[in-house]
């Protein structure tokens, strides 16, 4: 073999490596989200939220305040059955969720406030000066972020993928107490959360 070919060979072949490299990087940055069983989370089958620690409430579910809209939040103790959601991944192809990626999530249930279960960002709270999550109306874009330990993740709110070039003030979601109910809120501690298939 001539070393021009050689040459070639080689360039040929480590371009390929590179390929290779990146392609696995950019999908392991983006792995699939796994629920408590091991599997992918798949877009649009119903899963609990369940805290990954103990004594901080229960399971996701709606929480009536008194008045329309309901809210996002836990249940008070980790006995009740909570309220199952599915995601609906922002980047359509995408049949499995994956971290770090937009996707809306949802209440499999209906209600009495009729406006729909997506989960909606609010503006800040008077009180709490933190911003609470309704169940109903437009549907914001949250995303799932790993943590620490594998199968453990936080829910966050940065929605980069349907706006690459908007400056959010992202937040992470966390429980926040308030009349004996359990909202769920940013701007305060995360929450580390697992997904039990429903
Ligand atoms: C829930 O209801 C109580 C009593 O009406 C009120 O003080 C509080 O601000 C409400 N919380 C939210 C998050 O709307």
């Amino acid at each position: 073999m001539s070393m021009m070919m050689r040459l070639i060979r080689t360039s040929l072949s480590l371009m390929l490596c590179l390929l290779i490299a990146t392609t696995a990087l950019a999908q392991s940055d983006n792995g699939p989200v796994i629920d408590t069983e091991g599997h992918p989370l798949e877009a649009g089958k119903d899963y609990y939220i369940t805290p990954a620690i103990t004594d901080v409430g229960g399971r996701a579910t709606i929480v009536d305040n008194g008045t329309c809209p309901l809210f996002v939040g836990q249940e008070n103790s980790d006995a009740e059955k909570g309220i199952a959601v599915f995601f609906t991944p922002f980047a359509k192809e995408d049949d499995v969720v994956r971290v770090n990626r937009d996707l809306q999530v949802q209440f499999s249930a209906a209600t009495l406030c009729l406006q729909g279960t997506g989960w909606t960002l609010t503006e800040r709270d008077g009180e709490s000066g933190r911003r609470l999550i309704v169940a109903g109306g437009t549907g914001s874009y949250f995303r799932i972020g790993e943590t620490q330990t594998k199968g453990v993740y936080n829910i966050g709110w940065c929605p980069t993928d349907v706006c690459p070039l908007c400056k959010f003030d992202c937040g992470t979601v966390g429980a926040l107490q308030q009349n004996g109910n359990i909202f769920l809120a940013l701007d305060g501690n995360a929450l580390p959360v697992v997904f039990e298939k429903a």
